[in-house]
């Protein structure tokens, strides 16, 4: 109940779905949370809507620009007084097809993936009290890939990656990295490819949405949920999980 007493966690892409939960879980564990996001109505609403008073603060920074997201990590530990955890959670995915992906979307898929992951651990590290905790939020797409997301399948594979070599290169500084991959989660995002699909299947939207859930589960997997896992990666509990990148998509993932 208590596993994150006092300690203070940030959350990239604070304003999203998963967010939500995640930034919950931590506030039931006793943690205090710092959201940050692009979107500044957004995130103060997302922060406001959790309702714990001073445990929970927005900021506004694009992670793939380093100068904003040292300010922001800085901004975060003055304003709590300590940094001990960073959540990875900000993405984005662009859908169609391999042989229609343009390089701009690639690269722009990759920035804030991929280097937004790196930029803002840096960052992080440079702020954390003494060693800390970093989860990073992987998918199930970087292990087994789906169509039409092979920039998105290739990032979330890079994160995974990243996750190694950051708990490998970061163990002497006491900072334990991990990273979780979820499947079906009900957000906007998913929601977004149920948008995309639906016309291509001649299908609809809300029926097709309703079976993007995972085989063994029978729903949607909700953003508490992921939340938990990550809440206990962040805690003294986790110190023995190193490098990982767990899978937690109700079981879609055998590995
Ligand atoms: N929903 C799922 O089923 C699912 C499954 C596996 C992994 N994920 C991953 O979980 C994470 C959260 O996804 P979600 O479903 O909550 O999506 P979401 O779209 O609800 O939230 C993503 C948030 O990231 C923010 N963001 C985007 N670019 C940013 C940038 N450059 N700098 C700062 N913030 C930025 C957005 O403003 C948004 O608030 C993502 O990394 C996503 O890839 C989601």
């Amino acid at each position: 109940m208590n596993a994150l007493n006092d300690k203070v966690v940030a959350v990239t892409g604070g304003a999203g779905g998963i967010a939500a939960g995640i930034a919950q879980a931590i506030l039931d564990s006793g943690g205090r949370v710092g959201l940050i996001d692009l979107d500044r109505d957004k995130v103060e609403a997302a922060a406001a809507a959790l309702g714990a008073g001073d445990k929970v603060a927005a900021f506004v920074a694009d992670v793939t620009d380093p100068a904003g997201i040292d300010a922001a990590m800085k901004a975060l530990r003055d304003r709590f007084g300590g940094l001990h955890g960073l959540v990875n959670n900000a993405g984005i995915v662009r859908l169609g097809p391999a042989d229609e992906t343009t390089p701009e979307g690639f690269d722009l898929e990759l920035a804030v993936n991929v280097k937004g992951v790196l930029l803002t651990a840096q960052a992080a590290a440079r702020h954390f009290s003494d060693g800390g905790a970093i989860v990073n939020i992987a998918s199930n797409a970087g292990k087994v890939g789906y169509r039409n997301m092979a920039g998105y399948n290739a990032s979330k594979a890079a994160v995974i990656s990243l996750t190694r070599s950051l708990s490998l290169e970061w163990a002497e500084k006491g900072i334990n990295v991990n990273a979780v991959c979820p499947g079906g989660v009900a957000t906007d995002m998913l929601k977004s490819v149920a948008d995309f699909l639906a016309p291509r299947l001649e299908q609809d939207r809300d029926a097709l949405f309703g079976t993007m859930v995972p085989a063994q589960l029978g729903r949607h997997i909700q953003p508490i949920e992921v939340g938990r896992v990550v809440a206990f990666l962040l805690s003294d509990a986790a110190t023995i999980i190193r490098g990982q990148s767990i899978s937690i998509d109700g079981g879609d993932t055998p590995f």
